[in-house]
């Protein structure tokens, strides 16, 4: 029987407890203030007692790739160094650190974001194969602008390095494990995925991407602990025939578990970057900001194609229905098929149903388990939760969101939450693991 404050390792990286933060977007950038920027934001949740954090998706080339405003690049082995001051917070509180290394290939800036389009440093988007259909429909129609550049098998081995080079940097920086961006359509999943993927050389086999970035990994930065997301594409629309199912995401996991990976989180998405990642409510009030506005319509092209966007995450409110641990059965199914540790994302709220999870009844789907959205709610959560509080506060409202396209940092926008976290803050809620 396992509960939520039993340790766990990862690699040989000893984890105080089984509770995680999900990667999130920081938008903390590169600037003079971006490690003080991250500092703030995760401290708190080592000091409330997170065992393992890990850092939101970092860019691993030093141009393209970022998918949306402000995130961190990490290429530059100076920027990276400054990052110890962020490991150190979090190791003096007990908690482990993971970087999240990312590229985001088609899914970048410069194919959806007008505003970024128009600066002179937009670049192509590295791509897998020619774009499938709808994406070149979509480019015809003006909706976004598709100027792909099919990466050569070198090119291929130039981009693991890149992120094996990164790995390197950040285990110097104190970093305890890295964690690679391999879902919500980033360029790892477009190698995996049939839908992205029509190669005829090595990388035909998308995992044989992982594999080379594996072993730059292993090249520059030893046996560091090394986890991925693992997709299931089973949330693409059913316009989509090719994509991965729930078979192909355990089969993925078993090659990858069987080639050194350490621990893997299966999620089930889309093909696409939409909100099969974050189900919840429509974001009502992060759409009506009036504050907003004219950051949207700059970043989608228009307020016209605002709208459009708007729309689509009403239909997707419906399409992806809320489920707390909506890849629990996915992370059951690979559990069983692998033997490294396994974690669960997506949807979960209370203790109760963490545990269970982790098999509290003898039967667990995972190993350890993570939360994202309600870190913005309440950055010290686990002071809270793993001292036997019941629920957090995120109702996955969603509102958090859509301020990211506007390059607005991540944070939770909703009165009655933020006022119960002051109220909680005030009553001393948050103190516990101090
Ligand atoms: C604003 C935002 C940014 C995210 N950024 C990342 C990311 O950088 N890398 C990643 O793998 N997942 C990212 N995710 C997905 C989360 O890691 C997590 O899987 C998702 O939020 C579901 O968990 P939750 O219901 O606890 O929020 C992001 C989610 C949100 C809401």
């Amino acid at each position: 029987m396992t509960v939520l404050t039993d340790p766990l390792s990862i690699g040989g990286c000893e984890v105080p407890n089984r509770l995680y933060r999900a990667p999130l977007l920081e938008c903390a950038g590169n600037g003079p203030d971006a490690v003080d920027t991250l500092i703030d934001e995760l401290e708190p949740a080592a000091a409330a007692g997170t065992g393992l954090i890990f850092q939101g998706a970092s860019i691993v080339t030093p141009e393209g790739g970022c998918a949306a405003p402000n995130m961190t690049r990490v290429h530059d082995p100076e920027f990276v160094a400054d990052l110890s001051r962020l490991t150190d917070a979090v190791h003096d509180h007990g908690s482990r650190i993971f970087l999240q290394l990312a590229h985001g290939g088609l899914r970048s800036l410069d194919l959806w974001h007008a505003q970024h389009r128009r600066r002179s440093d937009a670049v192509g988007q590295k791509a897998v194969s020619k774009p499938p259909w709808h994406l070149r429909l979509a480019d015809r129609l003006g909706f976004v602008d598709l100027q792909p550049e099919v990466l050569s098998t070198a090119e291929v081995y130039d981009l693991a390095a890149a992120f094996g080079r990164a790995a390197g940097y950040a285990v110097d920086a104190g970093y305890d494990g890295i964690h690679l961006s391999a879902a919500n359509m980033s360029l790892i999943q477009q190698f995996l995925s049939p839908y992205y993927n029509r190669r005829d050389d090595e990388f035909a086999d998308g995992v044989q991407f992982l594999l080379a970035i594996r072993d730059a990994i292993r090249d520059h930065a030893g046996d560091v602990p090394l986890v991925t997301k693992v997709p299931a594409e089973t949330a693409a629309p059913p316009f989509v025939r090719r994509h991965l199912t729930r078979g192909d995401a355990v089969d993925i996991a078993s090659r990858l578990a069987a080639a050194g990976f350490d621990a893997l989180v299966p999620v089930e998405v889309s093909v696409y970057w939409d909100m099969s990642v974050v189900r919840g409510e429509y974001p009502a009030r992060a759409w009506a900001a009036s504050d907003l506005q004219a950051d949207y319509a700059a970043a989608f092209g228009g307020r016209l194609r605002a709208r459009a966007v708007r729309a689509a995450n009403r239909v997707e409110e419906y399409w992806y229905p809320t489920e707390p641990g909506w890849n629990a059965d996915l992370c059951r199914a690979v559990r069983a098929a692998v033997d490294v540790p396994v974690l669960c994302e997506g949807g979960l709220r209370e203790r109760d149903h963490c545990e269970g999870l982790l098999g509290d009844d003898g039967s667990p789907a995972c190993d350890m388990v993570g939360m994202g959205r309600p870190f913005y709610a309440e950055p010290r959560l686990p002071a809270r939760l793993l001292d036997g509080g019941g629920r957090v506060l995120c109702e996955s409202c969603n509102n958090c969101t859509v301020p990211q396209v506007a390059g607005e940092p991540g944070r939770c926008r909703t009165p009655d939450i933020v006022r119960e976290r002051a109220r909680l803050e005030r009553d001393g809620a948050y103190d516990g693991e101090e």
